[in-house]
Parts: C-alpha cells; sequence; structure tokens
C-alpha cells in the first residue's frame, strides 16, 4: 500500500480503537464537559500528544490548534515549539449543540481531527 500523503487531506485515526503510533501522537483530545445548556460558557481543553507524546522542538512541532463548533470557527492557540507544550483550555459558549472539532497542524506531518459530541440541554 502507498504511503499516504498527510498533507493532501485531513487526518484522522483510521479505526480509533487500534490507532498507529502516528495517530497517538497527532490526534487532538479534547476534555469537555459531556453536555451543556444553552449560554453556558464551558471549558474545552484541547492536548496533542496526551495519548503518546509528540515532539516539541522547533524543526518538529505543533504549530497551532484550531476548535470549531460543527462548521463554525472558534477560536486558535499558536505554538512555537519552544518549551510551550501544545494543550490549551478555552473557554466558549456553544449556541447549537453539536460537535467540537480540533484541529491542529505539525510542521511535519500534516493537519489532524479530533472531535466530541456536546448535546445542549
Ligand atoms: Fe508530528
Amino acid at each position: 500500500m502507498a504511503e499516504k500523503d498527510l498533507f493532501s487531506q485531513v487526518n484522522r485515526p483510521e479505526d480509533p480503537d487500534n490507532m498507529t503510533d502516528l495517530e497517538k501522537k497527532h490526534l487532538p483530545v479534547i476534555d469537555a464537559p459531556d453536555k451543556a445548556s444553552a449560554g453556558e460558557t464551558i471549558q474545552v481543553s484541547v492536548e496533542v500528544g496526551k495519548l503518546l507524546a509528540h515532539p516539541n522542538e522547533p524543526a518538529h512541532h505543533i504549530e497551532f490548534i484550531d476548535l470549531y463548533e460543527d462548521e463554525v470557527y472558534l477560536t486558535r492557540a499558536d505554538f512555537t515549539g519552544g518549551k510551550v507544550n501544545p494543550k490549551v483550555t478555552f473557554e466558549v459558549m456553544l449556541t447549537k449543540g453539536g460537535r467540537l472539532r480540533a484541529f491542529c497542524s505539525c510542521n511535519l506531518h500534516g493537519v489532524w481531527e479530533g472531535d466530541k459530541l456536546i448535546p445542549i440541554e
């Protein structure tokens, strides 16, 4: 099988129950409440390398973490590859309920997406 071109797509684990080391290193893991109320501000943490540490140095690092609610862009955190781990906590107010989607970009391995469903009560 030909090697996948990680830069020609948004990457996701092919089998979430049996992830490769590459997938574990790059999957943005979302930590947030399992549900929320309309108008409620919730804390949403996103960490890359939670399942398996990702390198964090100028030559190989996570460049940013973006957060979306479904198709709506919410916010971004940028990283330098310096002495800052690619983990961030946002305070967000969800409007529709749905899928929180976190995207991260590795300078060597492309863009990766992780998600979490958060119904609005
Ligand atoms: Fe990487």
